[in-house]
């Protein structure tokens, strides 16, 4: 049998350029060599309760990226995490062999406590008990599956280890029933800079977008962050934000072209943000006519997902049947 490459992502806002190569153009290059089962967490997005009506937006805008960005559900299974009922129960049979301990040290928790210790609250002041079982929940998505490796960015390495932890401890309890996974973290050359150049990322609002209007996107790469030298002045490619995106989308020999006439001079930051723009533009062109077209069809997405829900509950079901036998509440 194909071996798995499993990831999910959660309906969290329309997906950004960050977002796609730290993430899915990963994934979806990995489905040539393993059968990709990949999904929308819209489990996960319910721990900080999110507007009703802005999870549907988000959920549909994160399924309709995927498929525009060149997943193809022929190939691949694609589906909605809560359309797989197993999750939950799977869940909760994997809380039971989980160290309460080894949640107390997951980092979006831990950085809550420590926030409400800073200003002499109570500890668990706003933390629901969904964000505290948060990688459990996870854990399942990984293990029900059987997955074997799973791609991240790395700042989801943490739950793939206790992923792994809360496999190995079941194991020991009752035999070896679950595979133990590998995180899969691809280089860090892939990391595209905000355009305030930190890590790009919704919550500090320095994101670009794939998807959003031409207007809109223009916008936000004319706001890409620069020193005030004037056109003439010679500049360092290295440290300039709009050269480290631009590198992403232009072609090599443009690439270095422009590096060449920022160390010499004469080249203006709006100019080359310009370009960007028109470059990127073009990256995405395809992808974002097919992201327009299932979005308005939204039919043609729920069909999508459904087929691939049930394509991954013949996978989950007997799994789920093994575990459920291995600690005896099953014949
Ligand atoms: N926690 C992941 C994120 O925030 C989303 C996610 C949920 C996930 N379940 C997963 C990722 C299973 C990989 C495997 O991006």
């Amino acid at each position: 049998m194909a071996r798995i490459s499993l990831t999910g992502i959660k309906p969290t806002g329309s997906p950004h350029i960050g977002n796609y190569f730290g993430m899915y153009k990963q994934a979806i290059a990995l489905s040539e060599s393993y059968l990709g089962l990949y999904f929308v967490a819209d489990f996960h997005a319910l721990t900080t309760t999110p507007d009703p009506k802005d999870l549907q937006r988000d959920i549909y805008e994160v399924a309709a990226a995927w498929l525009a960005l060149g997943l193809d559900p022929d190939k691949s299974i694609f589906f909605l995490q809560s359309d797989v009922p197993e999750i939950p129960e799977c869940s909760w049979i994997l809380a039971c062999s989980t160290a309460k301990g080894l949640l107390n040290r997951a980092h979006a928790y831990k950085a809550a406590i420590d926030k409400n210790l800073e200003i002499d609250r109570d500890p668990d002041y706003g933390v629901n008990a969904g964000l505290y079982n948060y990688p459990v929940l996870m854990a399942a998505d990984i293990l029900l599956y059987n997955s074997d490796i799973v791609p991240v960015g790395a700042d989801q390495r943490q739950h793939v280890e206790i992923a792994r932890d809360i496999a190995e401890t079941f194991n020991r309890t009752y035999g070896k029933i679950i595979k133990v996974p590998e995180a899969y973290i691809p280089e860090a050359v892939q990391t595209i800079p905000g355009i305030d150049g930190r890590k790009m990322s919704k919550s500090y609002n320095n994101i670009i977008p794939i998807f959003a209007s031409e207007k809109e996107t223009r916008k936000q790469i004319m706001r890409i962050v620069t020193d005030s030298k004037t056109p003439e002045e010679p500049k360092d490619p290295e440290n300039c934000n709009v050269f480290q995106i631009f590198r992403f989308f232009a072609p090599e020999a443009r690439v270095e072209e422009v590096r060449q006439q920022y160390l010499q001079g004469g080249l203006g930051y709006g100019t080359l943000k310009q370009e960007l723009f028109e470059h990127l533009l073009n990256h995405f062109a395809d992808a974002r006519q097919k992201f327009n077209a299932l979005m308005d069809d939204k039919a043609q997405l729920d069909a999508i997902l459904k087929q691939g829900a049930e394509k991954v509950r013949a996978i989950a079901i007997p799994n789920l049947k093994r575990m459920r036998k291995a600690v005896g509440i099953d014949k």
